[in-house]
This record gives C-alpha cells, sequence and structure tokens, in this order.
C-alpha cells in the first residue's frame, strides 16, 4: 500500500506569514493521517519552518540542493545544511531547474545521491514539453529522466525515491494534464520500474504535478498509478491546498 504524498512547492514565492497560515490551517484542517503532507519553501524559509512545524505531522522540503557537501559554490546548500533546518524532502531535476539552469541528467542524478547519502527523501521530477510530446516522445524522453537515476542507485537507494511525473506544459500554465494522460504515463513508469523490479514499481510513489488544483485533484488522484501530487500555485492559498490534501485521503 503506497501512502499519498501532497507536496507544496512553493518555488520563489510565500513569507514567513504564510508559513505561520499554513501551518495553522493545515494543522485545524486534520488532514487524515493516511496522507504525507510536505510544505517546500525557499531556502530562506526553512529554518523557521523547520522549528514552526517541528510539532506536526507536516514535512519539510527544500527546492534543490547542491551535490558537494561543502567549499567555495556561492550562492548554493548543501544536503548537510537541509537536515540540518529539519529537511526530510528534496526536489531533484524540476523541470525548472532542468531547463532556467541547466542541470542536466547527471546533475540531477548527482543531486539525488547527495539527497540519499544524508538521509533525505529525493523526488526526482521528470516530464515531457509540448514539443517532446507532439513529437511523439513522452516514453523516450521520460523514462530516459528516469533510467538515468534507477540504473545508477542501489536497490535500497532506489526503495527511498518518489518520482513526480509533470509534463512541462503543464507546469503553471492551468493546462493540466487529463486524468487519462498523466494515468497512462504514470503507468508506463511503473511498468518500466516493474521489469526492473517488481517490488520496486509496486512500491514506488508516483505523484503528478503541473496545474493540479482543488477541482482537478480529486479525479487525478483516483488514479490508479498516481500517489499523490506536487502542486505549484495552489499550494500557496491554504485552502486549496488543503482541499488537495483532502482529495487524497
Ligand atoms: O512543482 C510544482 C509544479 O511545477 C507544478 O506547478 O501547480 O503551478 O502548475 P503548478
Amino acid at each position: 500500500m503506497r501512502k499519498p504524498l501532497i507536496a507544496g512547492n512553493w518555488k520563489m514565492n510565500g513569507s514567513l506569514e504564510l508559513l505561520e497560515t499554513m501551518k495553522q490551517a493545515l494543522t485545524s484542517a486534520q488532514v487524515s493521517s493516511s496522507v504525507e503532507v510536505a510544505i517546500i519553501p525557499p531556502f530562506t524559509l526553512l529554518m523557521s519552518a523547520g522549528r514552526t512545524l517541528s510539532d506536526s505531522a507536516i514535512r519539510l522540503g527544500a527546492q534543490t540542493l547542491h551535490p558537494e557537501p561543502s567549499g567555495a559554490f556561492t550562492g548554493e546548500v548543501s544536503a548537510s545544511m537541509l537536515t540540518e533546518c529539519g529537511v526530510s524532502h528534496v526536489l531533484a531535476g524540476h523541470s525548472e531547474r532542468r531547463t532556467l539552469f541547466g542541470e542536466d541528467d547527471q546533475a540531477v542524478l548527482a543531486r539525488v545521491t547527495a539527497a540519499l547519502d544524508a538521509g533525505m527523501t529525493p523526488i526526482l521530477c521528470v516530464g515531457e514539453t509540448l514539443e517532446e510530446r507532439e513529437a511523439d516522445r513522452v516514453e523516450t524522453v521520460v523514462l530516459g529522466q528516469v533510467k538515468t537515476v534507477i540504473d545508477a542507485l542501489s536497490a535500497s537507494q532506489r526503495s527511498r525515491l518518489v518520482i513526480a511525473y509533470e509534463p512541462v506544459w503543464a507546469i503553471g500554465t492551468g493546462r493540466t494534464a487529463t486524468p487519462e494522460q498523466a494515468q497512462q504515463v504514470h503507468a508506463m513508469i511503473r511498468s518500466w520500474l516493474s521489469d526492473k523490479d517488481p517490488a520496486l514499481g509496486e512500491g514506488m510513489r508516483l505523484l503528478y504535478g503541473g496545474s493540479m488544483k482543488a477541482d482537478n485533484a480529486a479525479e487525478l488522484l483516483s488514479q490508479p498509478d498516481i500517489d499523490g501530487g506536487l502542486i505549484g500555485g495552489a499550494s500557496l492559498k491554504p485552502d486549496d491546498f488543503i482541499a488537495i490534501c483532502h482529495a487524497a485521503g
């Protein structure tokens, strides 16, 4: 049985005020304990968030990390710095990191490995652009991104990973993949994982991301191979985020 995960990626948004409001709203909403909830604020809020959330079941995530443990990497943050803040989850390979900051599959793998070594749960983000979808390259692109990471990890490392399928054309556009489109890709990823190792396929949590909102979450989350969501815009609105959390439980 895979525990659903609803993770709110705040991207370069949010404030101390939103952190407090979100924590209070989530606490009083009494989201089912069968759902794991995480918020992923920007770096500047992580230390405060770690303290604010320490008495709750809400997990704390980071949006990226640098693969090296320390050194002359101006502007970067290492895995141990994140764990010191109470971070348990970290995104790797979000499409905005891949396209805006030039992270290729090897850079993503290095970040996944650093997160695993530090005891965190990496959320590996994969997904195709519209151009790639229209060129019938969804399988090649998505499975290529998954394969680079999975093939480099040991069996025990793989079992600690979460994968988020985020079609790039659905991110922040209001254009959601239909439940059928999303399910099709999730099933494809799971089938590839199962061919490698049946227990891996059965156990891997596959999240959907891309304009998931309060009014479309239930249908997406009811698909058999969708185990949660990576939420951007709607995670900044407590009522919407809570509605999505409820839809998962
Ligand atoms: O990390 C979250 C995704 O990029 C989805 O963002 O819900 O604003 O489309 P969005």
